[in-house]
């Protein structure tokens, strides 16, 4: 039995949790600081890195406390290295070598979007690799093969903004606030997808990356299109804008469930995997779950827990890791990219 505490503060959560050989879950703890942030319409990283300094102590001390652990039941600490903002990322790596030093603990360095891609696996019963990894978050949009947590090829990704990047700029644009992507998916819930016929950027018929900019310039001038007839965002009626919503959900989502079956029909797996903060969006859940259901391949989403950011899905990956003998120094560097 191994336990090990997973540490994540790559961006605005500040996040710990202690998982057993790789699933079982024995806590997971998660202090957001969207209210923080929520005023600037974005993630300001000054802010970032000292609400993480902030909270590091009783976040970790919660997954202990949750999980009946005491340091010495730990077998080892892993935390998100790379990617992410470099001052919130550092706060963690320097407390988690820390507490490895005191604690006489092995460190793991885990990649946060390695961590998203194997979240999936979290609550299956065996790994459902070879898979097509589809990471769609706030700062990635990627797609991945799988072929093991410790094989994992890059396929595609985006050349501009990420998936839940578009949804929050576009949150912004319309008036909404951030985080935009649970508030676009509640107020599409009114709206019509046909409503308005945003663009589905596929960057040609072989490609596997993707591009967000253009649909986000097409809601754009969809507003301001309005607002030259009749004033704008005020201008806006809450139909409009859920059907504004809703459209833009729907574009997003069918070039996601595009590429993902495109990339499927490439390296000829059998199965999907779906993680990510955009991954709780119940729109892109069910199109990529019905697209492989009609091709009759494996759907795995990650739980709805496991999609925003967490210390769970870093124990988990760190698992992997720490039984192929992965292990990091104190002198751990952190990578933004
Ligand atoms: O994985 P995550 O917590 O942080 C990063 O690693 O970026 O993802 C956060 C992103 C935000 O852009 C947020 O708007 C988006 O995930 N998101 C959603 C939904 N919930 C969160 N996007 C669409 N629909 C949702 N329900
Ligand atoms: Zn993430």
């Amino acid at each position: 039995m191994t336990a090990i505490l997973g540490i994540e503060t790559s961006c605005d959560e500040t996040a710990a949790a202690i998982v057993v050989d790789g699933h079982d879950v024995r806590s997971n703890v998660v202090a957001s600081q969207v209210d923080l942030h929520r005023k600037y319409g974005g993630v300001v990283p000054e802010i970032a890195s000292r609400a993480h300094i902030e909270c590091f102590h009783r976040v970790v001390g919660e997954a202990l406390e949750q999980a009946g652990c005491a340091p010495g039941d730990v077998d080892a600490i892993a935390v998100t290295h790379r990617p992410g903002l470099v001052g919130s990322l550092l706060i963690g790596v320097t407390a988690a070598k820390t507490l490895s030093w005191a604690w006489g603990k092995p460190l793991i360095a885990v990649d946060h979007v390695l961590a998203h891609a194997a979240s999936p696996a979290i609550a299956l019963e065996g790994p459902p690799w070879p898979a097509v990894g589809l990471i769609v978050s706030g700062g990635h949009t990627s797609l991945y093969r799988v072929d093991d947590f410790e094989s994992i090829t890059l396929l595609g990704q985006t050349m501009d903004d990420a998936a839940g990047e578009a949804f929050d700029k576009v949150a912004m644009m319309l008036g909404l606030p951030y985080p935009g992507g649970p508030v676009i998916e509640r107020t599409a819930a009114e709206g019509d997808p046909k409503a308005v016929d945003f663009p589905r950027t596929m960057l040609g018929r072989e490609s596997l990356d993707f591009s967000f900019s253009g649909i986000k310039t097409a809601v754009l001038y969809t507003v301001h299109g309005q607002g030259k007839t009749s004033g704008g965002l005020e201008s806006l009626t809450p139909q409009r804008l859920a059907d504004i919503c809703a459209s833009f959900q729907a574009a997003v989502v069918d070039v996601l469930v595009a590429k993902t079956m495109r990339a499927v029909a490439r390296t000829g797996v059998s199965a999907v995997v779906l993680g990510g903060g955009v991954a709780a969006n119940k729109a892109l859940r069910m199109a990529l779950g019905s697209a492989c259901a009609d091709r009759r391949i494996g759907f795995h989403a990650a739980p709805m827990p496991y999609c925003v950011d967490n210390g769970v899905m870093i124990a988990a990956l760190g698992y992997h890791q720490w039984r192929r003998g992965d292990r990091a120094g104190l002198n751990l560097a952190v990578g933004s990219r």
